[in-house]
């Protein structure tokens, strides 16, 4: 049985005030819950420690967006998965259509990026996605295979424990154009069967697949109650505690409905 995780992804949002009220009041609404799942958020780097403080004793565990994919050095601008490590960070988001659009992020950085936070003890949440043309033409199903190719057989270390997969389909992502049930079950079987292919059927039964792109309090019951739907990347709708505790409670009712 796959645990969920609920993950906020803040992007280039909330500033360490911002995010330590933010922090504090999905920490009120979920303080004293037992859930049958995981609940990350992600802050800009110079947010994390506010938001970890406002945090602490609440079912609320930290994440990043991004991470040097180099361990340390003379690399200006950059963050090291082991300085994430130290201020209590435990999942890394890597390979965001972000990322991958606006920095030209590769592959080969993914690659290194995701060893680097396995060999810090972290989990990695590796994101992958068609954008809207591959879809149109008939190739979305072939292009996530190839994302995955690229990356999954050089890890190091991977295991169903330390990583994370989150199909983000491009055209949903803050669109308000939420994949639809029966796409979102499809891509997230075919990613998982190329996974056992890529890393073994076990590492695949086990690893969670979350789905991102438009997710909301709506439609996440639906979404994450799919049978490869393991939880939700959440962008927009996590910048409110309202939105994003309503997207745990739709994850909540899923995980008791099953
Ligand atoms: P969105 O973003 O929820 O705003 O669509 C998702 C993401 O980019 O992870």
């Amino acid at each position: 049985m796959r645990r969920y995780l609920v993950a906020g992804n803040w992007k280039l949002n909330l500033g360490p005030r911002a995010g330590r009220d933010l922090a504090a009041a999905v920490g009120e609404r979920l303080r004293g819950r037992t859930l049958h799942g995981d609940v990350v958020v992600c802050p800009p780097f110079v947010s994390i420690p506010a938001v970890s403080e406002a945090a602490q004793g609440d079912p609320v565990m930290l994440g990043a967006q991004n991470c040097a994919d180099q361990a340390a050095g003379a690399y200006t601008g950059e963050v090291s998965a082991a300085m994430l490590k130290e201020v209590g960070v435990q999942y890394v988001i890597i390979g965001h259509s972000e990322r991958r659009e606006y920095y030209g992020e590769t592959d080969d950085q993914f690659v290194r990026k995701i060893d680097l936070v396995h060999a810090q003890g972290m989990k990695a949440i590796f994101c992958f996605g068609e954008v809207l043309e591959d879809r149109k033409a008939g190739r979305a199903e072939a292009v996530v295979q190839a994302q995955l190719e690229g990356v999954l057989p050089r890890l190091e270390s991977a295991n169903a424990y330390n990583l994370v997969l989150a199909y983000e389909p491009v055209w949903a992502i803050g669109t308000g154009e939420t994949a639809t049930p029966e796409i979102a079950q499809q891509m997230h079987a075919h990613s998982r069967k190329i996974t056992a292919d890529l890393l073994g059927a076990d590492t695949a039964a086990n690893l969670r697949i979350l789905y991102g792109g438009s997710c909301k309090p709506g439609n996440a019951r639906e979404l994450i109650g799919l049978p490869d739907v393991d939880g939700g990347l959440i962008g927009g709708a996590s910048l409110k505690a309202e939105d994003f505790v309503g997207i745990v409670d739709g994850a909540e009712t899923a995980a008791t409905d099953r």
